[in-house]
């Protein structure tokens, strides 16, 4: 479900301008629709036989548009006000690094902790830092009236200020690909005390793994399903056929061919599957998290 109510600090002017925008159209629309009704009813050949030849009216035309002009130098006006806004990034903002890759969001902390939901302390400014490792892909809480494009080569970024706990959805609005519409996240707007014991609390291993392995279900399964790649129930150990530089190969599914299938996906293509995962960038101590997790998954 998405979350509608606008919870951060620009929702209010975003709303009002669409408010505006939409009570503007409603006016013209009702407007245009009765004059057109009027025009069919007064105007019909029955009572109107002979055809009026108008040169011009110099006051309609002024009218019809400076009237337009004025109406929409004011969305402008707002539109412009409340982009000046978004832009303007507060100096004490939170900085947090953003990676969206196909198709997951992984969001990574000044002390590098990462994690795969969006965790934030509830009124603070916070200063998204968007990279992309393979598409465009974008960045769109629906709750704080923001978006913005996450596009490969660049780094493009977005602020805000949550002013309400809870939990609110993060989603991808840039098709990207077969698994687009599961590029979902949520952002956890925290008390302040509660983030940061969260941010000061270093990770153990199988948190990491249960964080970085989020990132891998929108192609993978923990049971034994395929879907874009194949299912990791009962992983290691298991007897793989994989297509290595062209060739067919039988494997035994190891530590070290885990690690190499995280780092460099093409090497080895399990047979049946596209080789569509990007290459990961993990560290040392994530790869043995991930693999320790792995072995469990039996
Ligand atoms: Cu990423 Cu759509």
């Amino acid at each position: 479900m998405l979350s509608y109510t606008g919870v951060s600090s620009y929702a209010a002017q975003v709303d009002g301008v669409v408010l505006f925008i939409v009570i503007i159209s409603g006016i013209i629309l009702a407007g245009l629709t009765a004059f057109t009704l009027f025009c069919l009813f007064r105007y019909q050949r029955q009572k109107h036989p002979v055809a009026a030849d108008i040169d011009g009216n110099v006051f309609l035309e002024l009218t019809w548009t400076i009237v337009p002009t004025i109406i929409v130098m004011i969305i402008f006006y707002y539109g412009w006000q409340g982009y000046g806004f978004m832009r303007a990034v507060p100096k004490n903002a939170m900085k947090i690094d953003v990676e969206a890759k196909k198709w997951s969001w992984m969001f990574q902390y000044a002390n590098n902790k990462k994690s795969g939901t969006l965790k934030v302390p509830v009124g603070k400014p916070v200063k998204l830092l968007l990279q992309s490792r393979d598409v465009i892909h974008s960045l769109y809480i629906p709750a704080f009236r923001i978006k913005e494009d996450v596009v490969p080569g660049r780094v493009n970024y977005l602020w805000f200020n949550a002013i309400e706990e809870g939990t609110y959805d993060l989603l991808c609005a840039e098709y990207c690909g077969d698994q687009h519409s599961v590029m979902l996240s949520k952002v956890e707007v925290m008390d302040p005390r509660d983030f940061q014991t969260w941010y000061d609390t270093p990770p153990s291993p199988e948190e990491i793994a249960g964080e970085l392995v989020k990132t891998c279900l929108n192609c993978h399964s923990l049971d034994e399903s395929p879907r874009i790649g194949p299912g990791f129930k009962g992983i290691f150990g298991r007897k793989s056929t994989v297509i290595t530089a062209g060739q067919e190969r039988t494997v035994i599914v190891d530590e070290e061919y885990l690690e190499r299938s995280m780092l460099e996906p093409a090497a080895d293509v399990v047979k049946g599957y596209d080789p569509v995962m990007p290459e990961q960038n993990f560290s040392e101590e994530e790869l043995k998290a991930l693999i320790q997790y792995m072995k469990g998954l039996k």
